[in-house]
């Protein structure tokens, strides 16, 4: 993989102030801490973590949604904070988000139809005589039925509002898509057709995307590559199969090992995921995990662990799991 990168992010960090305590004292929460990740055009990065850990923060600093403490981001090349007016609109509409709850992010007052338009119309895809044809073929991509058009958001199960939301991310024509949990809020039997619908989509388009997800069967089912945060830092990145099947950060195993189905075959006994995630405004010096680790020693505490190479084109945060000490060597 060479070339420059189709969204780079460079050691980006995002912290917000938080009151905590009962003398009010202000401590920074660190939501994103130094996270650099490169997606090349036509790949889809996963990333998985709990709750908490700075998936969505990362996701909206990517897209230019929100903006970073620290660090840039590039979309080819390009740093997004050094572009405005005419060419940040342009950039806008290659870049679009489909959010976990279609509802929230649909009118419920205005026509499917009407909501599809808007990104044709702003950005002006097609030519305004050519508009309502352009929203029933976007309608048809997308599986729904072609008078969805007419109909409001309510008339529609949460599958086809999810369904809705994506072609409207589409009507733009856009190259990257981030994809926040977007089937997290659908009943499990839903879940698959709308990923294997975004699958398709992204053999068919040529889409890029950054797929954010805690549930890893799905990750894993769309990814090529997968990124794993913990507190706001990656602890683990690499080939899909390669940290769904064999991973070596502990954190990774532990998450595995609290995903029945794909760990049936071979439970880790030492990778039971223990105690409570610490708080992000107070994390564990040292080795963020190492309050749950299995494998932590004094060391541990010291320095956060670099995010070392582990094997080509993978990395592991973690003094345990260097390329000398791989599983089965400790
Ligand atoms: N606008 C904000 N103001 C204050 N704190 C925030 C804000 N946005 C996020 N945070 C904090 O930053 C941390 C990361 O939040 P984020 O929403 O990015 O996590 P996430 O991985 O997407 O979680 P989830 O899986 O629940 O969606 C959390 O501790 C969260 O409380
Ligand atoms: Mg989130």
């Amino acid at each position: 993989m060479t070339g420059t990168p189709l969204v780079e992010a460079d050691r980006l960090s995002r912290n917000f102030p938080m009151r905590t305590g009962l003398f009010g004292r202000h401590r920074d929460v660190w939501a994103v801490r130094d996270v650099s990740l490169a997606v090349q055009k036509g790949e889809t990065v996963g990333v998985v973590g709990e709750s908490g850990c700075g998936k969505s923060t990362l996701g909206r600093m990517v897209l230019g949604l929100e903006s970073p403490s620290a660090g840039a981001i590039r979309f080819e090349g390009r740093d997004l904070s050094s572009v405005a007016g005419a060419e940040r609109r342009r950039l806008a509409r290659r870049m679009q988000m489909v959010f976990q709850d279609p509802f929230g992010s649909l009118d419920p007052r205005r026509s499917v139809g009407a909501q599809i338009a808007d990104g044709l119309r702003v950005h002006r895809i097609v030519a305004a005589g050519e508009v309502d044809a352009e929203v029933a073929r976007l309608i048809d991509v997308v599986g729904l039925q072609k008078n969805a058009a007419g109909r409001r958001p309510h008339e529609f199960s949460g599958g086809q509002r999810q369904r809705i939301a994506v072609a409207r991310a589409l009507a733009t024509r856009p190259d990257f898509i981030v994809a926040d949990e977007p089937v997290s809020a659908l009943d499990v039997s839903i879940q698959a057709q709308v990923v294997n619908l975004l699958a398709d989509l992204r053999r068919d388009l040529g889409l890029t995307m950054l797929f954010i997800a805690h549930d890893l069967h799905v990750v894993r089912h769309l990814s090529t590559r997968a990124v794993v945060m913990y507190l706001g830092r990656i602890v683990e990145e690499g080939p899909s199969e390669k940290v769904f099947g064999a991973p070596a950060h502990p954190y990774t195993r532990a998450l595995l090992a609290a995903t029945p189905s794909i760990s049936a075959r071979k439970v880790d006994e030492e990778a039971v995921l223990a105690g409570e995630l610490p708080s992000p405004a107070n994390p564990p010096s040292g080795c963020a995990f190492r309050t749950r680790c299995p494998l932590a020693s004094d060391e541990c505490a010291a320095a956060v662990p670099d995010l070392a190479p582990y094997e080509s084109g993978w990395k592991v945060r973690c003094i345990k799991s260097g390329p000398s000490q791989r599983r089965g060597d400790l």
